[in-house]
């Protein structure tokens, strides 16, 4: 059992994540937490909180508001939660100097209510800005400023609200290299640690986090992260997280080396996080895909609960219902540990049996 525990969460008495009795406690499915104790069945976050890990899901704003198994099972399944885009600067400054936080502080309000932790997501990033932060009409000082600001504005925003901050997104190529951005190009490489700066200076509180794909193991590019975050460290660079999305696919595997490279990150003062897990599968499943979709869920879980400053285990969606995979990754799906109907494959029970193992 890890030392660190959480405010106490009303344990489930049943699995079911439909309402419906035909998924409900199949008892292949559930290994007790105790051997002498009856067995009883329990969601994702009562098992997390008894072993000390805040456990997540990114959220669909749409599905939150219109769908009320979802929002059910978003308040029962999850400590944390993690706005999918509703953060992104587009949607948060749509027009310049124009600012919409509804969608967001509809999550704020609903994390509150359901006493979740936020992760913001995400302040730099080469994805998902808004059209008027165009290169070719803002000349670089213009982009500082109108970067700063915004980091600023956000955060401010939030102040005291959010948790962890994904400060950038995804700077690095997968061989190490910098990646090509409108932020590099325009800014060097230096927008990296102003970013850390600014964040902290709107909110001393809140942890800062780096975060990437393709990070999991020791690698060029984790090994780029690795040079990174000792050069920020050594300025004094309010960073405090090493964040890896952990977007797995069967096919690909999962890198063996994940906890030691956890670990050197840790050894360098960071906390690490999952912050996006989803292991998809080329259609259509069959067994061992499920199977192989089952192990990576837990080989990422099971390097979190070993390393020693891994706060959090976050899911980028719950529910292959609203799963961004389809839409991205052609023939590819069923990437998350609840099908459509909302009912759990096997990755969900595996994931829950390791936590309550962690919890013993
Ligand atoms: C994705 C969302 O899931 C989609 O809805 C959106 O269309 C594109 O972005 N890495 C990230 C996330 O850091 O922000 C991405 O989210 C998935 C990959």
């Amino acid at each position: 059992m890890k030392v660190r525990a959480l405010a106490g969460v009303a344990l489930l008495t049943t699995m079911t994540l439909t309402g419906s009795p035909a998924t409900a406690g199949a008892p292949t499915t559930a290994a007790p937490a105790h051997p002498t104790a009856p067995q009883q069945a329990t969601g994702l976050r009562a098992v997390a909180d008894r072993a000390g890990l805040r456990i997540g899901t990114a959220v669909d704003m749409n599905a939150l508001a219109d769908d009320a198994p979802y929002r059910a099972a978003v308040a029962r399944e999850f400590s944390t939660v993690t706005a999918e885009n509703v953060m992104k600067w587009e949607s948060t400054e749509p027009q310049r100097g124009v600012h919409d936080w509804a969608a967001a502080d509809r999550l704020i309000d609903f994390a509150r209510a359901n006493r979740q932790k936020v992760r913001g997501h995400t302040l730099v990033w080469h994805n998902q800005n808004p059209a008027w932060v165009n290169e070719r009409d803002l000349t670089p000082a213009q982009l500082r400023a109108v970067l700063r600001q915004h980091i600023i504005d956000e955060v401010t925003h939030f102040k005291g609200r959010v948790w962890h901050w994904d400060v950038v997104n995804e700077v690095f190529n997968d061989d190490g290299t910098w990646r090509d951005t409108i932020w590099l190009r325009n800014l060097g490489q230096g927008y990296v640690a102003d970013a850390f700066r600014w964040a902290h200076q709107a909110d001393p509180q809140a942890k800062l986090f780096l975060n990437d794909y393709n990070n999991e193991g020791v690698s060029a590019k984790s090994d780029a992260y690795y040079a990174l975050v000792k050069q920020l460290k050594a300025a004094g660079v309010p960073v405090h997280g090493y964040g890896v999305q952990g977007h797995l696919a069967v096919q690909y595997g999962v890198p063996g080396d994940t906890l030691t490279n956890l670990r050197r990150f840790e050894r360098l003062g960071l906390q690490t996080a999952f912050t996006e897990v989803d292991v998809r599968m080329p259609l259509p499943a069959d067994p061992i895909k499920v199977q192989a979709q089952a192990q990576g869920f837990t080989a990422l879980l099971q390097a979190c609960l070993l390393a020693d400053r891994c706060v959090s285990y976050t899911l980028w969606g719950f529910t292959d219902r609203y799963s961004w995979v389809p839409g991205v990754f052609d023939g590819e799906g069923s990437a998350t540990p609840l099908d459509e109907n909302l009912t759990p494959k096997p990755a969900y029970a595996a994931l829950r049996d390791t936590l309550a193992i962690a919890a013993r």
